[in-house]
């Protein structure tokens, strides 16, 4: 028996210390951030960082946790501690998944396989994300180097052909993916201002659209648009010239050929046009069960009526998330909706919850209040921008070790057994 998670990263990092080393990675969250910001460019810093409108629901996410306080419990035997869960038939050592993040490629290019290599790393599940900024069979890839079946699973946007919605399930499926998540709050980009005020939209550039540029379908539906007569020309100007450049490097094939051909340009057009559904509803979420034989979870629920809708469908999941605030200004955080959700779904199927919990100590308090696991978005991605591969993976890894800390300094062995009664509302 180890000394568990918590303790084990205490001592790497006070041994490292003796030897005059200090982590490269922040282990406060507030300090991450700060730290991450320096590691990036201005486009990365307002696209990964930023919120939507006046930024209310990222400070409400963290708020909302601050109004629930552990309790602790004492003279209990909290040597042996047990941080792991089942879901949808995998053993999972913690209760954690790296939440699928789009346009990674801002911070460090080819984002996701460093992502992927640092979830394989440390046997969590990642959510390869339908905006990824490299395609899903490469991240497996460097995920089955690292570590043999490492658990995955893959994020849609359903876009406005179903056949490429089939050809990414497909794809999806043969590159191991254990649940299909499908992204329900994002049918159209929130207003975001630091995006806005920069001009900056990654997509335009063909950033995070690697899902896309390696898709069959997506190949068939371009090729299509590019062979139709050509509209307006394009406007020359030194930022169309950049951004021309951008796009063919982000496109599968060679600079040179990529700069002359339609192909890359239409393909830009294409993801924007398709990428999503507006008029989505429950009939065609009733059809994935057609679709795909794997578990499929919800993302983006947020009230106790979608969530019985969705356990009236069958569904296997949901995850009760705002998309870190970066959707609607002004929203429900998810914590307040976890505490409204959980006792309508109990136990029916199950809960993830994700926005703006960044520390241990947070996601105790979310399995506390009923979610099975928790999902990390933007702690990973500032890893990922100060030490790459290594970086994400400690950030997460940092999470893990102050949870299993927390679950055994407030007295309890085990996280499928917490429950509300280890907190007090404040
Ligand atoms: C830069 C960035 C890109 C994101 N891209 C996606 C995406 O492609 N698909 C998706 O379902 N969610 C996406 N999300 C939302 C995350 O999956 C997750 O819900 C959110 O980051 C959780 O909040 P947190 O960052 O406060 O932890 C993105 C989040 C960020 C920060």
């Amino acid at each position: 028996m180890t000394a568990g998670r918590g303790r084990e990263r205490q001592n790497e990092i006070y041994t490292a210390g003796v030897a005059g080393r200090v982590p490269r990675v922040p282990t406060n969250f507030a300090e991450l951030e700060r730290r991450a910001r320096k590691a990036m460019s201005e486009r990365a810093w307002a696209y990964i960082a930023g919120g939507a409108g006046e930024g209310r629901t990222m400070t409400a996410n963290r708020e909302a946790l601050g109004r629930w306080a552990i309790v602790p419990r004492i003279l209990r035997d909290v040597s042996h501690r047990d941080l792991s869960i089942d879901l949808f038939g995998a053993h999972l050592r913690a209760p954690i998944l790296f939440a699928p993040v789009g346009a990674g490629g801002l911070a460090l290019p080819e984002a996701d396989i460093h992502i992927g290599h640092a979830a394989a790393e440390l046997g969590v599940p990642y959510i390869f994300s339908n905006q990824g900024s490299a395609p899903m069979e490469s991240v497996a890839a460097e995920m089955d180097r690292v570590r043999p079946g490492a658990p995955r699973w893959f994020q849609l946007y359903w876009s406005t052909d179903d056949d490429l919605v089939d050809s990414l399930l497909a794809r999806a499926e043969k590159s191991g993916a254990q649940a299909i998540a499908v992204t329900l709050d994002t049918t159209m980009l929130g207003w975001r201002p630091q995006d806005l005020n920069l001009g900056s939209l990654p997509f335009a550039k063909a950033e995070g659209i690697a899902q896309y540029t390696s898709d069959p379908r997506f190949a068939e539906i371009v090729a299509e648009r590019a062979a139709a007569p050509a509209g307006d020309k394009p406007e020359i100007s030194l930022g169309a010239i950049k951004t021309l450049f951008s796009i063919a490097r982000s496109t599968p094939g060679a600079l040179l050929r990529n700069l002359v051909r339609p192909e890359p340009r239409v393909g830009v057009q294409t993801f924007l046009d398709i990428y999503s559904r507006p008029s989505l509803s429950w009939a065609e979420i009733e059809t994935l069960r057609e679709r795909t034989s794997l578990p499929i979870v919800l993302k983006g629920v947020l009230h106790p009526d979608d969530a019985r809708a969705a356990v009236g469908v069958g569904i296997d999941g949901i995850i009760v998330s705002n998309h870190g605030g970066r959707q609607i200004d002004g929203e429900i955080s998810s914590i307040d909706a976890l505490t409204d959700i959980a006792p309508v779904v109990d136990g029916r199927c199950k809960i993830l919850v994700d926005s703006g919990i960044y520390t241990g100590a947070d996601v105790f308090k979310a399995l506390a209040l009923g979610a099975d696991a928790v999902c990390i978005g933007r702690p990973h991605m500032y890893g990922l921008a100060i030490d790459g591969a290594a970086g994400a993976r400690d950030a997460v890894a940092n999470i893990i070790a102050e949870l299993d800390l927390t679950l055994g300094l407030a007295g309890h062995t085990a996280v499928s057994d917490l429950s509300v009664d280890a907190l007090r509302r404040v």
